[in-house]
């Protein structure tokens, strides 16, 4: 897919990776980018620069965000590319014991990071299975495919993330709808900045989010369901799928380096 012309909706488009891709759909000329995100202020200051539309929209609202998608189908005629971008990024209370954070905590990443992509879709996918025509970009992490280490709250629900992205994928690509995954390493947002600099993603370099938009828009012109801003990604996830146990003693003895025991 190329962007230009086309209506596209981005969540988590106040700051970071999603502001990066508004900007960049903007300037590709995308006929209309809509700016969602939790934090009005920040999106109304994106969506004015690139004369786009803003929403504020807490995503893990299942009627808000069905709201939002109707509303932007209302305003615009049709949704041609929705980037479920929004996450949250919480460490774990104790990061070591991986069962250790609140319910709340979980449930706060459960809505933000799976059931955000469930309700966009939701509501989405009919207008665009109605057109034989849609895109849908969900950005998970290569912590979806691999795991983040201190992180079980993270992990889990980004391979959730993977997997509802798949479902969509399966399920819904001969209708003509299109599914990616954006699956980068460390980038630097204010989410990377609250994690401190010693997250083991930023071993292999941290991309500012005007690279990761590139990557994106590479990808989506690929039409790839897999989109790796960090290439090295796939070679990780090679190792992981050819021997588990193996992989699984290598991120033992990263989590002791990084972690410090
Ligand atoms: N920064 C990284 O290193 C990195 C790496 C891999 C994946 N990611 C993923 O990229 C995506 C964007 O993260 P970022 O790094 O740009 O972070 P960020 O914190 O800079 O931006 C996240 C945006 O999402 C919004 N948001 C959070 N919860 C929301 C909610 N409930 N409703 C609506 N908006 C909400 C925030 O207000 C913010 O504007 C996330 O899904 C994150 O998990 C980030």
């Amino acid at each position: 897919m190329q962007v230009k012309d086309k209506v596209v909706v981005v969540t988590g488009g106040a700051d970071g990776i999603g502001a990066a891709l508004c900007r960049r759909f903007a300037k590709d000329g995308a006929r209309h980018v809509a700016v969602v995100d939790r934090n009005g202020e920040g999106a109304a200051a994106v969506a004015k620069e690139i004369g786009g539309s803003a929403w504020t929209v807490d995503v893990s609202d299942s009627a808000a965000v069905a709201a939002m998608i109707a509303g932007v189908e209302a305003a615009q005629g049709r949704i041609d590319l929705l980037c479920c971008n929004a996450g949250v990024g919480d460490g774990d209370a104790d990061r070591n014991n991986a069962a250790s954070s609140p319910d709340a905590v979980w449930a706060r990443a459960w809505g933000v990071n799976v059931m955000q992509h469930v309700y966009a879709a939701r509501a989405a996918l009919p207008g665009m299975i109605a057109r034989g025509e849609g895109y849908i970009l969900n950005t998970v992490s290569a912590a979806g495919l691999l795991s983040q280490i201190g992180s079980a709250v993270y992990s889990t629900t980004k391979h959730a993330a993977v997997g509802f992205a798949e479902s969509l994928a399966i399920t819904h690509g001969d209708q003509g709808i299109k599914v990616s995954i954006l699956c980068p390493q460390g980038v630097d947002t204010a989410m990377l900045r609250a994690g401190g600099d010693n997250q083991p993603q930023n071993l292999d370099g941290v991309l500012t989010p005007d690279q990761c938009a590139d990557a994106v828009v590479a990808g989506l012109a690929e039409e790839k369901f897999l989109i790796l801003p960090h290439p090295v990604v796939l070679s990780y996830m090679q190792r992981k799928t050819a021997d588990y146990d193996r992989w699984l003693g290598g991120m033992r003895r990263l989590r002791a380096k990084v972690l410090g025991g």
